[in-house]
């Protein structure tokens, strides 16, 4: 076991550090001059092109990841782009068409939930497409078509680089989507070009671990952590919260920003630590004015931003920085989860607990 960890302490901390590589697996042959080719779909593009809705389905950070990936989708196709957690769909029975295309995403590709709900939809006649990590799981194989996304075996219960890579994955999905339009193809190109120096940015980004562990000693004694995002960003505050309450067995919420008046305003107080996201996009101004509110109820903030943007973010009240690099707004969210992957990690490790099998958790979820 000590050798499939290499240098690593555990499997979630070689597979946080794995992600520049990942991710180039998971783009491998897939970007060509100005156009993604996903062989898994190109039969069925025009059928997706028409369908009425495209449902997301998932369970955990199969999950979030659609929902990080959601908005480029619902902008380069200009399809109502729903999202079902598959427990819930389960339970109410939702309403699923012929002319939907219901996208099942799912590391594993054995999850009950997920599965009971492709069976539901392939009842109900919808497109059903499969992005997984598991060349020859059930998802795979029972979908009518779809993509791997080639990340490489993930061990740690937690999801680290399956995450990303699904957010790619989508992202390409959504570029060959929209092909056809003309309306978005300079978008699409400059996203395309974006796409191969995502690598190189991830590294930069991992040189961030001292400073996580640091963050982490620091909150390590906490009860609650709360992660406010919203845009493109809000599944990353969702998915860095799922992370610490997971792993660290600390209580984590991520929340939408533009909700934070309903609700969780009530909370903020000058003990309980905040994470901001609040990098470049076109929330900024919004993020910003948040900040002010909570820097206004001396809230304990933690705000992550681009680099070079530390100044402006925290004026008129103390904060700590975390900058990282900016790529294109709907890449973001692959940035800005590698450090709260890595605060997860770190606070697990200072607080004594099992990183790879944390308490009560399984890597697949196969029975309901
Ligand atoms: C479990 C795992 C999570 C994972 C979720 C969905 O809860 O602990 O890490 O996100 O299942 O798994 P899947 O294999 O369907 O992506």
């Amino acid at each position: 076991e000590q050798i499939k960890k290499g240098n690593y302490d555990h499997f979630m901390q070689k597979e946080i550090h794995e992600q520049p590589h990942s991710l180039t697996t998971t783009m491998r042959g897939r970007l060509r001059d100005n156009s993604v080719v996903l062989g898994g779909l190109k039969d069925h593009l025009k059928t997706i092109r028409h369908s009425r809705r495209i449902i997301f389905i998932g369970c955990g950070t199969s999950y979030n990841a659609a929902l990080a990936a959601r908005p480029f989708l619902e902008e380069l196709s200009g399809i109502p782009v729903s999202m079902e957690l598959a427990s819930d769909l389960l339970d109410r029975q939702g309403p699923i068409y012929r002319e939907d295309t219901a996208v099942f995403v799912s590391q594993s590709g054995e999850t009950a939930d997920t599965l009971l709900a492709l069976e539901y939809s392939l009842a109900n006649g919808a497109l059903c497409v499969g992005i997984t990590n598991t060349v020859g799981s059930t998802l795979a194989r029972k979908t009518h078509c779809g993509v791997h996304i080639n990340a490489g075996c993930e061990i740690g219960v937690a999801s680290t680089k399956a995450y990303t890579s699904q957010i790619v994955v989508i992202t390409m999905m959504a570029l060959a989507i929209g092909a056809d339009k003309l309306s978005t193809q300079s978008r699409r190109e400059d996203i395309i070009n974006n796409l191969p120096t995502l690598p190189d940015k991830v590294s930069d980004v991992l040189k961030l671990d001292v400073q996580m562990k640091d963050l982490a000693r620091s909150l390590m004694q906490m009860q609650s952590l709360l992660v406010f995002g919203r845009g493109y960003n809000y599944a990353t505050a969702l998915e860095g919260a799922l992370k610490v309450k997971e792993v660290a067995l600390m209580h984590s919420e991520g929340m939408l920003a533009g909700e934070m008046k309903h609700g969780p305003l009530a909370l903020v107080d000058e003990t309980l630590p905040i994470i901001v996201i609040a990098t470049r996009d076109a929330c900024f101004s919004k993020q910003q004015s948040v900040i002010q509110q909570l820097h206004a109820r001396k809230g304990r903030l933690i705000v992550m931003c681009s680099v070079g943007d530390a100044a402006s973010v925290c004026a008129g009240g103390s904060c700590r920085i975390i900058e990282v690099p900016q790529v294109a707004d709907c890449l973001q969210p692959v940035i800005n989860i590698i450090p709260l992957q890595l605060l997860a990690y770190h606070l697990t490790v200072s607080r004594g607990y099992d990183v790879d099998q944390p308490r009560n958790l399984a890597k697949s979820v196969t029975t309901q």
